[in-house]
């Protein structure tokens, strides 16, 4: 018998959920829980509703209500949803708890401590017409990698790599088009250059065990090619406070960092819930427990690379050395699961 995670993305809360949802993650992690309970595992599943970042503040902005009240309310309908569908997760919760406030700037503090935040300027966009801060994602431009138009600031979905917008060529604003104007700023950086290597021993030992889908092996392997170190801070004011920066409320914690770590703090919501507040710890301190992480394609990175990246930092495993912290050591992703995309009438 093996205590086994079972990891499931985290929606955004901006909208309903649509059949790419059902089919990528929660008709296979349902299956997969499911099985395994049978099969006499002790099985912890959990996930919840993603609620910080531009997806929700853009779709609160464009409906003129706050993006709590947004995420109130699709948090209230995708579990209504979830629910209808006979999902079985042990807990589905919410990135807006006071527990996961706590247990992200926890593991801030950590990673931070042990080395492994840096702090950059860098160069932020506005909108020139309006003086707010333009999401990474709401600037579009040529990729410079593969040179494919349409690429994002945050990433381009031809070629698959993470980009930042100042990378793009010939940016512009996806909400009016107009070129947005770059002014410097400070952000923390998580250093991953000086995690890649443990990153690649730890993907080595997984593609040994020849289980992870070709996909996902390769393109992890791939993008550990061109590693960066990476915000996990940004210019808005919707998220986590960045811990030492309460004084600055228009810089948060990067959705990305706040929303993988949902995985730890949904368990130990869950082991509080039970009533033995440390019952977390056996699907995340013993090294036996297998982890499995299921989400859509586009998300391969964040729990192939950023989330082991900062369970790293935090366990102290890096270039940089350091200690645990209160989390212990946590256990890395046994398997990533992700199919390619849901094509649908072509
Ligand atoms: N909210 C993201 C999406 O819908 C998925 C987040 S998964 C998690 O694409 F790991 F961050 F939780
Ligand atoms: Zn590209």
């Amino acid at each position: 018998m093996s205590t086994v995670l079972s990891a499931v993305a985290w929606p955004y809360a901006n909208g309903p959920r649509h059949i790419g949802h059902v089919a990528g993650f929660g008709v296979p992690s349902d299956v997969f829980s499911r099985y395994m309970r049978m099969a006499g595992h002790d099985v912890l599943m959990v996930s919840g509703t993603d609620e910080h970042g531009t997806p929700i503040l853009v779709a609160a902005d464009s409906e003129g209500i706050s993006a709590r009240e947004l995420a109130d309310r699709n948090n209230r309908l995708i579990v209504e949803d979830l629910v209808a569908l006979g999902l079985s997760y042990d807990l589905f919760t919410r990135t807006t708890t006071r527990n996961h406030y706590q247990v992200v700037q926890d593991m801030f503090v950590t990673v931070r401590d042990n080395g492994y935040m840096v702090e950059q300027v860098t160069s932020g966009a506005i909108s020139p017409s309006t003086g707010r801060t333009l999401p990474d994602r709401y600037i579009e431009g040529t990729c410079p990698i593969c040179g494919a138009g349409g690429a994002r600031g945050d990433q381009c979905d031809t070629c698959g790599n993470q980009l930042d917008p100042t990378d793009l060529i010939d940016p512009v604003s996806r909400i009016n088009g107009e070129t947005p104007k770059f002014i410097e700023t400070s952000h923390w950086f998580l250093d991953l250059p000086a995690l890649a290597g443990e990153l690649g021993h730890w993907l080595d030992e997984r593609e040994a065990t020849g289980l992870w889908r070709p996909n996902v092996i390769r393109f992890s392997q791939n993008i550990l090619e061109d590693i960066r170190p990476r915000a996990m801070t940004r210019d808005i004011d919707w998220g986590i406070p960045v811990p030492g920066w309460e004084d600055q409320p228009n810089k948060r914690l990067y959705v990305w960092f706040d929303a993988v770590i949902g995985y730890l703090s949904a368990s130990i919501e869950w082991a509080r819930r039970s009533g033995d507040p440390e019952a977390w710890r056996t699907w995340w301190n013993d090294p036996e427990t297998l982890a499995y992480y299921f989400m859509g394609k586009d998300n391969i990175v964040f729990h192939s690379q950023i989330w082991p990246a900062e369970m790293l930092a935090q366990n102290g495993k890096g270039d940089k050395g350091g200690a645990p912290g209160k989390f212990g050591e946590l256990k890395l992703p046994t398997e990533v699961v992700s199919s390619e995309f849901l094509t649908m009438e072509g």
